[in-house]
């Protein structure tokens, strides 16, 4: 028929890239793709020191610009009362506030509000023209400053043009230069069912499925968006934390107070640091409903191409100024929405709220006295307007712990000041990981809990000599070749990329709670740091001069030992690469709680599940997980696997794809049998855990997990694999594996790296 093309189906279907795609025929594939995003390819400023760019270049300067920028209005995108400051605020707390907790994912590091779906969800709408409109200043300026700080120094530039004291400002965030496709949102809808018709993630998760709406409205009666799923931060995909509206726009405040705590916590905000944000920054700018949202057009991920990456059109009049339409509420809280005040707790608590609904639809609160103080209007000379509360708003008067909250900050000004300072200094931060990623003139000297704090090294490095002093030391004490690599393999893979939180540098492994970890072998691992920490000691002791060598870096040496010894007793004689200069931290400088957040619930590296957390997914997508947290590619996971195999890494000594007969040897044993035709796997009822059986006899030779057999099943593991199993793969596997070992052991080293 018309349109046909007799090589590729429709010739609009004929486009690169276009559906179907291997995803919708085999939406359980493991995305092993995943691990290479945002490659070199992508960036064009790959080989480029920003750090030594951002420094040279004028801060006060580029302040100064910013600050002139805010209220030099333009007509394509008036600003609210002459003064751009609010909606930048916004544009920062959204960059920040995608971030969570549990998988460090999300926040403003990379400046992914760029990219879809972030820059399409109807959350952030309008932010698109926020970022436009600070273009002048990044075209200026150039690649010195990255989307991701300016964005954020484009915030704290705002709070301080209205009057506001900020906390500080590091620089130090590197853009993304694509999508990221790794971070999992959260389902919307799921082929036009409510989330309740859905049966939870069913066990293959099959994201392939879903189809994400990049909209949030009350749509058709029915349409649910509401699903808090745990762990992640915002009640729903699209939204940063919670519905203004209250959970599925009920308008009741108790209700949102709820969701606000919860989702908060997430991104491990306490109930006083919440409250701060959320009262600091409603003391800022308007809510804009003046429109309808079914008039409102496509996001602009779907925006027609002469739109130029802007979206949601809007046809109402100028479609801006006084006719905007963001959110759908509309108004604004105080009487100053420019300036920094506490006049937002002040009317929150002397009014009492009616609801009502903004001409867009939405439902909100103004004063049900008429006398209440009214709004300059931000278009209209001379119009005043009522004052504005959201639900959410009102969830920080009715809960009886946010009631308390916003009582200390309504009598102590300054003391409310300095809570919202530090919390936004946090909020934009947090994802940024140790302080030494940070740089610029405007760096806090003072360390903070939730900066994971290092003491500062005061001491000489050890040398060479000395090195291989210690690998002796540490492989005289008698403790094998497995509980030396666990120690440090411990110390080193609970980092993640993320929010760089993690690692080796400051061993943690020592102190509460990683310390007691099941899949850190805690037994075995005390007694290895014991024998580490008397090493430490009486090196220290015998030292003349200033030198002196942490536990964390000893940890790391003993694996580097080690595998050493692995690899010569396979034949192969390597010297793996050490980095000295860790230093060691204490229990007071470490967050336990936060902590708790970065032990895995399910570790392939180590065949560890924890079966008490209920996921839904299946192990080995766990893994691909945790191998997108330690930047791994395909074939450093591959490797790794197969070395952490054979010197029997597995949390409980089980002998789970161990399949060789010489343990603590680095032979590539590992390859050769996944790879091998002799046998055939045989699964349990589960198919968890599966029996490899020689073909021939039936004999049952070794035991597997589903972490193991994807090495064989996976396509692309396979390919892999396969390498590492042929006759010239010995070589190359021991040499990849010392090489991955050693990222992993560095990946926290931003004392030493600049990135
Ligand atoms: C505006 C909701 C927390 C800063 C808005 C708007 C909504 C909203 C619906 C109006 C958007 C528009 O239509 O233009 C919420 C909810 C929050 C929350 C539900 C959490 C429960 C915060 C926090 C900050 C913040 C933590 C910053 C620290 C702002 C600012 C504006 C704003 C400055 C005004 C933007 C402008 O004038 O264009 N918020 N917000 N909000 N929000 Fe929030």
């Amino acid at each position: 028929s018309l349109g046909q093309c007799p090589f590729r189906g429709t010739r609009v279907g004929g486009a690169l890239g276009k559906q179907p795609q291997i995803d919708d025929w085999w939406p359980n594939r493991l995305k092993v793709e995943l691990l290479h995003q945002d490659p070199p390819q992508a960036n064009p400023l790959s080989d480029y020191d920003y750090k030594e760019a951002f420094l040279k270049l004028d801060y006060e300067a580029l302040k100064k610009d910013i600050k002139a920028l805010l209220t030099d209005s333009k007509d394509w995108w008036p600003a609210d009362y002459g003064n751009y400051g609010p909606q930048m605020v916004r544009m920062a707390w959204h960059s920040a506030g995608s971030y969570r907790i549990a998988d460090g994912r999300g926040g403003a590091g990379t400046a992914l509000q760029r990219f879809a779906p972030i820059n399409s969800w109807w959350d952030n709408g309008n932010i698109d023209k926020s970022r436009r409109l600070i273009w002048p200043i990044k075209q200026k300026y150039g690649a010195a400053i990255s989307w991701g700080d300016l964005i954020i120094l484009t915030g704290n530039c705002a709070l301080e043009l209205m009057g506001f004291k900020t906390y500080g400002f590091a620089a130090g965030r590197r853009d993304a230069w694509e999508p990221d496709r790794g971070t999992y949102w959260g389902t919307e809808f799921w082929n036009g069912k409510t989330i309740s018709e859905v049966p939870k993630q069913s066990y293959d998760g099959n994201p392939g499925e879903m189809v994400t709406r990049t909209v949030r409205w009350k749509g058709k009666p029915g349409d649910a968006y509401y699903d808090l799923e745990n762990p992640l931060a915002a009640t729903n995909q699209a939204l940063i934390y919670v519905d203004p509206e209250g959970p599925n726009g009920n308008g009741v405040p108790l209700d949102s107070a709820k969701d606000i705590r919860e989702t908060f916590a997430r991104m491990a905000m306490n109930d006083e640091e919440t409250v701060a944000l959320i009262a600091g920054g409603h003391a800022f700018g308007k809510s804009h409903g003046m429109t309808p949202p079914d008039k409102i057009g496509p996001a602009p991920e779907g925006a027609p191409i002469q739109a130029m990456g802007l979206g949601w059109q809007n046809p109402n009049g100028t479609g801006f100024a006084q006719y905007t339409m963001t959110n759908g509420i509309e108004g604004s809280w105080t009487p100053n929405p420019t300036q920094w005040d506490n006049s937002y707790l002040e009317n929150l608590f002397k009014y009492d709220w009616e609801k009502t609904k903004s001409p867009a639809g939405a439902v909100q609160y103004k004063p049900k006295d008429s006398n209440a103080p009214k709004t300059p209007d931000a278009h209209e000379e001379g119009k005043m307007n009522e004052l504005m509360m959201m639900t959410s708003d009102l969830a920080l008067k009715e809960d009886p712990a946010y009631n308390k909250i916003c009582k200390k900050f309504l009598e102590d000004f300054d003391y409310f000041s300095e809570a919202f300072a530090k919390a936004w200094y946090k909020l934009t931060h947090r994802d940024m990981g140790p302080k030494d990623r940070y740089f610029g003139p405007e760096v806090p000297k003072e360390d903070l809990i939730w900066q994971d704090p290092l003491p500062k090294r005061d001491y000489e490095l050890i040398d060479a000599k000395d090195i291989t002093y210690l690998k002796d030391e540490i492989l005289s004490t008698g403790h094998g070749i497995s509980a030396l690599v666990s120690a440090a393999w411990s110390s080193a893979s609970n980092y993640r990329d993320s929010d760089k939180r993690g690692g080796a540098n400051g061993a943690r492994v020592r102190l509460n709670p990683i310390k007691n970890w099941e899949v850190n072998r805690p037994e075995e691992l005390s007694e290895v740091l014991a024998s580490l920490e008397t090493i430490a000691a009486d090196f220290n002791k015998a030292q003349s001069g200033n030198k002196k060598v942490s536990v964390a870096d000893l940890i790391v040496l003993g694996g580097c030992a080690a595998v050493e010894k692995a690899a010569k007793a396979a034949g192969v004689a390597v010297e793996v690469p050490f980095t000295p200069g860790r230093v060691d931290t204490t229990q007071e400088l470490t967050d336990e709680e936060s902590f708790n957040w970065l032990k895995p619930v399910s570790d392939g590296f180590r065949n560890y599940q924890n079966d008490k957390v209920g996921f839904h997914i299946r192990p080995e997508h766990l893994f691909l997980d945790r191998a997108h947290l330690l930047t791994l590619t395909a074939p450093e996971w591959t490797a790794l696997v197969g070395g952490l195999r054979v010197l029997d890494q597995n949390y409980d000594h089980s002998d789970l794809g161990v399949f060789t007969d010489k343990k603590e040897t680095l032979s590539n044993d590992f390859f050769k049998v996944l790879t091998s035709m002799e046998y055939e796997w045989v699964p349990d009822e589960a198919e968890m855990i599966f029996t490899l059986k020689d073909r021939s006899s039936g004999t049952p030779r070794y035991k597997a997990s589903r972490c193991d057999l994807i090495f064989g099943s996976n396509a692309q593991l396979r390919n892999i694999a396969e390498v590492y199993a042929a006759n010239d793969g010995h070589e190359r596997f021991v040499h990849d594996f010392v090489k991955v070992w050693d990222k992993v052991m560095m990946l926290d080293r931003y004392d030493v790296k600049n990135s």
